[in-house]
């Protein structure tokens, strides 16, 4: 074999192993196998750790010779010749639930499930051109919210809303002003910014009735009387003149790259704003152009799941299907189009592998 045909034939094994122990990693956090190795402080055979997990043990021994073969952990051996297995603090610092915002185990759940929901139908997809409707992924959509709720809990209040204007957002929020939060999910940011800030009122406005029926369900659990929810299609906010000059501040998080009409979405969330008013637009931080994306540190990861997720929903009814990685050039040349007439292009250090866009009406 050629030279150069060999390290591509390389390439090819690594990212076969890779497949397979990302898969492998993903079980091995759903059954709790990681939580239960974190506990052990010297190797143990499969046995024990089978035990301890309350699992079987010939699964679980399968599973930890992946693991070991894979590099995830030590493997070495009893007297007997049996093996025995260890995570090191290191490894379990990037793979149990304790390890907080360092979990990486919990984005290897990803690809399985996205596999598991859409594979057939985006195969299809490749012949007929056709999008997928949201209503296909409920299970990712828990699975977004969860990874989202983490971020906001941690980042909004704290890092977020302080990094815009020198803090003069906060002091207005304090002050009292007008929030609403477009495609809110489940509602977890304006959960937050509506307890931090009292005196201010909050509307999210998303078209999941299962995540509206979560959002409401919370609210009525904490007992806020300064937010509320609205059903909505985006899309129609710009036919919609009862909201229009209602906001000063709007915030869309996430929620933009999978619109079907982004630009009529901007349209709308620009006729939003009072006069001042500001919009935050937060994406995915990317380039348009694929050959941009090449230092990407996770371009093939994010791609993929746009292949999986993001572009079909957006492809749904004729939509633009603008993707994940739609990138900063092309949501910036939109953002104009929707007649905002100055945006700032923040990098925000606390969230690397996020943009924020700050927009004046
Ligand atoms: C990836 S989630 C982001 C949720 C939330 N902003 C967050 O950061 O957790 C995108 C949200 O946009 C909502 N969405 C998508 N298309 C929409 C539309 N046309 N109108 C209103 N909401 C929409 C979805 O239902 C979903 O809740």
């Amino acid at each position: 074999m050629a030279t150069r045909q060999r390290a591509f034939a390389n390439k090819m094994i690594d990212i076969l192993n890779g497949g397979a122990l990302n898969l492998a990693v993903a079980i091995g956090y759903r059954t709790g196998l990681f939580d239960t190795l974190a506990v052990f402080d010297s190797p143990q055979p499969a046995a024990v750790i089978a035990a301890r997990a309350g699992l079987s043990r010939r699964y679980v021994a399968e599973w930890l010779a992946a693991m070991a073969t894979g590099g995830i952990l030590e493997i070495s051996r009893q007297d007997t010749g049996e093996s025995l297995y260890r995570l090191l603090p290191d490894q379990a610092a990037c793979l149990t639930r304790s390890a907080g915002s360092d979990n990486l185990a919990v984005y290897a759940q990803e690809m399985p499930l996205l596999t598991v929901l859409a594979m057939e139908r985006v195969i299809e997809g490749f012949k007929s051109g056709r999008g997928i409707p949201y209503s296909h992924y409920p299970q990712f959509q828990a699975f977004m919210s969860e990874l989202a709720n983490a971020k906001h809990e941690k980042l909004l209040v704290e890092a977020f809303l302080p990094s815009i204007e020198d803090g003069a957002l906060v002091s207005r929020l304090q002050q009292g002003i007008r929030v609403c939060d477009v495609g809110c999910g489940e509602g977890v940011a304006l959960l937050l910014m509506a307890e931090a800030f009292p005196a201010s009122r909050f509307v999210g406005i998303d078209n999941s009735a299962e995540a509206l029926k979560a959002a409401r369900s919370t609210l009525q659990a904490r007992g806020l009387a300064n937010l509320e929810f609205m059903d909505l299609d985006a899309a129609l906010i710009d036919d919609t003149p009862r909201l229009h000059g209602r906001f000063d501040y709007v915030t869309a998080f996430d929620a933009i790259h999978d619109q079907r009409r982004p630009l009529r979405v901007l349209r709308g969330i620009r006729r939003l704003l009072a006069g001042g008013g500001i919009f935050s637009m937060v994406d995915i931080d990317a380039h348009s152009e694929p050959a941009d994306n090449l230092q990407h540190p996770m371009g093939p990861f994010l791609y993929t799941v746009s292949l999986m997720h993001c572009m079909p929903v957006g492809l749904q009814d004729d939509g633009m299907g603008l993707g994940m990685m739609w990138g900063r050039e092309k949501a910036q040349a939109m953002l104009t189009e929707a007649g905002f007439e100055r945006i700032r292009i923040l990098h925000m250090d606390f969230d690397p592998f996020n943009i924020h866009f700050l927009c004046y009406g």
